[in-house]
């Protein structure tokens, strides 16, 4: 049976979030009369070209940085992706810096390098889950191509201190890439202060549609297209522009900049009040995760003595959408790369729930979570032999 978003308390925003209704109206001309293709002479494809143009000065707006700086892209993986391959390729070097919590989107593609013959060194990050940017200086060499390392993780939402690791790959000549998918609508990017030379975003992680991300290259930064055919995006990226999902994407990146601090401080205080009132009602749970430098939205919970995803499907029931970071691997729950890097032990990783609000979350849907998780989990707690 179909399950509707109005009988849904969505708390799964770091997965994916609803379409915002003003994103869609923006999208529906160019869904219906406005089906020109950008790249043709005539008036009816050039105006279409025209908004593809205005979508990118919003988004070029929202992270503060040229227009022409930005280029559209799929998704946050691919961005990721580009920017990493473009690296390698325009440089010739073959060594990466990374961390061990990135998203699968770097991880994968890294460790695929790794095992085509680069070099891969993998940081470590404390049990807080906070990078120190001293490391990324110690592990860069003379053969290193990019580091990457993303702004805020999503099963955490723990913020890294990237505006000095841009510094510090600055002032060593090696090119910086940032996945930042998780910012938008959550925090600030400025990226006349955080002097990044790559920088993924994607537009579904702040209410516009799946499908389209935005990669954005600093001005004079070498860049190889990943994507070769026709002269989109001058031609760094081929391929007809999803302009229905572009002019979403450019109202989406006006939206998150519109009251931001507002927004931002409410979601903390909704967020905040989650995770105390769990935290005292609930014995046996513990928040993982840099308490402070930690995005406003998000809350990752330990729930001792619980398989986080029996969980999940008990608020399921319920109509409450959250996540686990873990993935299913040959049928068996495998705990997160993220909270084991942190120094969970399995147990632990494996009773984490994240939970991830909006802007669009209510008072009364904290409120219902709240009424809901504390019988569950005393439920499961009754029926669930220890873990393992
Ligand atoms: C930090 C981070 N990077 C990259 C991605 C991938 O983005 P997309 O789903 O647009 O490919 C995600 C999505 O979950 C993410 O959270």
């Amino acid at each position: 049976m179909e399950v509707r978003a109005r009988d849904v308390i969505y708390l799964d925003n770091n997965a994916t979030t609803q379409v915002a209704p003003e994103v869609f109206e923006a999208m529906v001309p160019f869904l219906t009369d406005l089906y020109g293709n950008p790249s043709s002479v005539y008036t009816f494809g050039s105006q279409v070209a025209k908004a593809v143009e205005a979508a990118r000065e919003r988004v070029a707006a929202l992270i503060r940085c040229a227009p022409q700086e930005v280029i559209f892209t799929s998704c946050g993986t691919e961005s990721d992706n580009t920017a990493i391959r473009s690296a390698i390729q325009t440089t010739g070097l073959s060594h990466i810096v990374t961390t061990r919590v990135e998203h699968s989107a770097v991880i994968r593609h890294c460790a695929a390098l790794e095992k085509s013959g680069h070099a891969v060194t993998w940081l470590d990050v404390g049990p807080s889950g906070i990078l120190d940017p001293a490391q990324v200086e110690r592990a860069i060499r003379r053969d290193t191509a990019i580091v990457s390392v993303m702004a805020a993780n999503n099963e955490t939402g723990v913020l890294f201190p990237v505006e000095e690791i841009a510094d510090i790959c600055r002032a060593r000549g090696v090119l910086f890439h940032t996945d930042a998918v998780q910012m938008p609508g959550r925090a600030r990017i400025d990226l006349s202060l955080c002097r990044a030379d790559f920088l993924s975003l994607s537009g579904h992680k702040f209410h516009a549609p799946k499908g389209i991300g935005a990669l954005f290259v600093r001005r004079g930064v070498p860049f190889a297209s990943q994507c070769l055919g026709g002269g989109q995006e001058k031609g760094r990226r081929a391929g007809t522009e999803n302009t229905p999902a572009i002019a979403g994407l450019g109202r989406a990146a006006e939206l998150a900049m519109e009251d931001a601090v507002e927004k931002h401080a409410r979601m903390r205080r909704l967020r905040d009040r989650l995770e105390t009132s769990i935290l005292a009602l609930i014995p046996g749970t513990r928040v993982n995760g840099d308490p402070s430098r930690r995005l406003p939205n998000t809350s990752n919970i330990t729930f001792d003595r619980i398989e986080a995803e029996s969980l999940l499907l008990e608020l399921g029931r319920h109509g409450i959408c959250a996540s686990t970071g873990s993935a299913c691997v040959g049928g068996s729950p495998k705990p997160s790369h993220v909270l084991t890097a942190m120094g969970l032990n399995s147990p632990a990783a494996r009773g984490a729930v994240r939970f991830s609000l909006s802007d669009l979350t209510t008072e009364a849907e904290i409120d219902r979570t709240l009424g809901a998780l504390p019988p569950l989990v005393k439920k499961l707690r009754a029926v669930l032999p220890p873990l393992p």
